[in-house]
């Protein structure tokens, strides 16, 4: 496969947020992917108890996005509160995307309307909350209905609200299905009901997190 049909994305790990890091982290990843650069590079959770600012991070992300070693910076499990200070630090025309776990039981719809406003992409991680979503009676009648299966339907509700979707499988067949989700049209009714399912279920929230909208 040419490179070219790849997109790669990596994240900085928070051990690598300290000055003068950012940049050696990166480099260290492009080795062990035997690559010159990425398309792009993430922070990938906020610095824990925001011990080292944003600014300092994000800057020296940016650095390294100068000198071509990502072609794009973004960040990851940011909060409204932590976007506010990466816009302020970086502008937001240099913010790529905010990757968060966004599915059906947890549509974060704070944070959602923030980012929108502001112009932030968003991309849902565990959009299937890891098979949580599988078994939801309402995702596998609107599946049913439309002759798709339950990941289809959570993929394509997450798509059409115009989020890049990120689901990993082991296995041939899923991967080839869930690609197949973007060609699912799902009813206002159908994406209606499921808005229903939000329960504020979390699945990554570790001790570390951030305090979350
Ligand atoms: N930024 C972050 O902090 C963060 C945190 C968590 C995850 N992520 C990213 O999010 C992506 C996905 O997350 P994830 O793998 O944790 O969760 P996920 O995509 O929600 O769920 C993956 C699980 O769903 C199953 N699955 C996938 N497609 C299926 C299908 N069509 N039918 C039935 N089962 C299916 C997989 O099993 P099989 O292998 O058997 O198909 C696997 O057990 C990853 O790339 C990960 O790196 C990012």
């Amino acid at each position: 496969m040419a490179r070219d049909e790849l997109f790669v994305t990596t994240k900085v790990w928070t051990e690598n947020l300290g000055s003068g890091r950012v940049l050696p982290s990166l480099r260290e990843s492009l080795q062990r992917l035997g690559l010159e650069r990425v398309d792009l590079t993430l922070i990938h959770w906020p610095s824990p108890n925001d011990e080292i600012p944003v600014a300092q991070y994000l800057g020296e992300l940016l650095e390294a996005k100068r000198q071509g070693l990502t072609a794009a910076i973004g960040v990851s499990n940011f909060t409204i509160a932590h976007l506010r200070q990466a816009i302020e630090a970086v502008g937001v025309d240099e913010i790529a995307t905010n990757q968060v776990e966004i599915h059906p039981l947890l549509q974060n719809r704070k944070l959602v309307a923030f980012a929108r406003q502001q112009g932030i992409h968003l991309t849902a991680y565990m959009p299937l909350a890891y098979g949580k979503v599988l078994a939801e009676p309402e995702i596998q009648r609107i599946a049913a209905a439309h002759g798709a299966s339950p990941a289809q339907v959570a993929l394509a509700w997450s798509l059409q609200q115009g989020y890049t979707v990120i689901p990993s499988s082991t296995k041939r067949e899923n991967l080839a299905a869930n690609l197949a989700a973007a060609e699912l049209r799902l009813s206002t009714e159908d994406m209606a009901a499921i808005e229903t399912l939000d329960r504020g279920e979390r699945v990554a929230n570790p001790g570390f997190a951030p305090r979350w909208d």
